[in-house]
């Protein structure tokens, strides 16, 4: 008789989809966790993102992108001085874009009143995700996740964690200016990238950090990161051969 064990070391990478970050994580994102994305304004999180779930769309994966900050054709937009092909990847099936706050939203997380219900919120994204079988989730951001739990904590840890428990991988964009406030969010999640935006001598520099990365061996250091045509590139310092 056969017996099939589950092993703890038999998981898959995910590709970022941005140029130079997949080395510092020994390869890419560990499939099926939670992962939160911290900076201050115009740091580089939802170009990031943008580009997790376009790497998604080629390799045939599926994606959804929540967001309350913007609609499907500002972040279209937004998206459009790079040639990545995010354009293309919306257009196509491969993602499904969810504005939160729109009427649709509204209907999708189940109403018409003031205040979602909480617990539906929860229940409608999580069962969307698993029936969809969506591989790629973004989160654009705990501002709006703040906006639908308005009440304690409690709820918010309860709807990350059932995000957690999904089949799918998870970015949760964080609005933060200062690097030492951490969150709730950042200890329940699997890992934590922060992005950074400091003054030098010469001008205004960006810079990445993986700050925790669970179950993998991590580059802990601040890498530049610019942004390219193709969109955002981290130069890590190591020779590419
Ligand atoms: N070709 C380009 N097209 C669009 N934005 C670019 C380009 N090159 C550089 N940028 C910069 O990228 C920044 C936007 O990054 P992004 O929207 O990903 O940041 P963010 O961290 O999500 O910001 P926010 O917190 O405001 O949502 C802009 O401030 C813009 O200056
Ligand atoms: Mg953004």
């Amino acid at each position: 008789m056969l017996i099939y064990k589950y092993d703890a070391n038999v998981f898959m990478r995910v590709s970022s989809g941005v140029d130079g970050f997949d080395q510092l994580i020994d390869g890419g994102f560990r499939s099926n966790r939670l992962y939160v994305l911290s900076g201050p304004p115009g740091s580089g999180k939802t170009t990031f993102s943008a580009q997790f779930m376009t790497a998604g769309a080629a390799a045939d994966e599926s994606s959804l992108y929540v967001s309350m900050h913007e609609t499907r054709d500002g972040i279209i937009a937004d998206m459009a001085g790079f040639d990545f092909g995010f354009q293309a990847a919306i257009e196509s099936d491969s993602i499904t874009f969810l504005d939160a706050l729109s009427s649709e939203g509204r209907r999708f997380f189940g109403g018409p009143g003031e205040k979602m219900d909480r617990t539906n919120v929860t229940n409608r994204l999580a069962g969307f995700i698993n029936s969809r079988e969506i591989d790629r989730v973004v989160i654009d951001s705990t501002m709006l996740l703040r906006y639908l739990f308005d009440d304690s904590d409690t709820t918010l840890m309860r709807f990350l964690t059932a995000i957690k428990r999904t089949s799918a991988t998870t970015l949760l964009i964080s609005e933060m200016t200062d690097p030492s406030a951490y969150a709730d969010e950042h200890f329940l999640a699997h890992g934590v990238v922060f992005f950074h935006n400091y003054l030098e001598d010469d001008g205004m520099r960006r810079g990445i950090q993986v700050i925790k990365m669970r179950g993998t061996d991590t580059d802990t250091d601040i890498h530049t990161l610019s942004f390219a045509d193709s969109g955002i590139e981290i130069t890590t310092g190591k020779s590419v051969s």
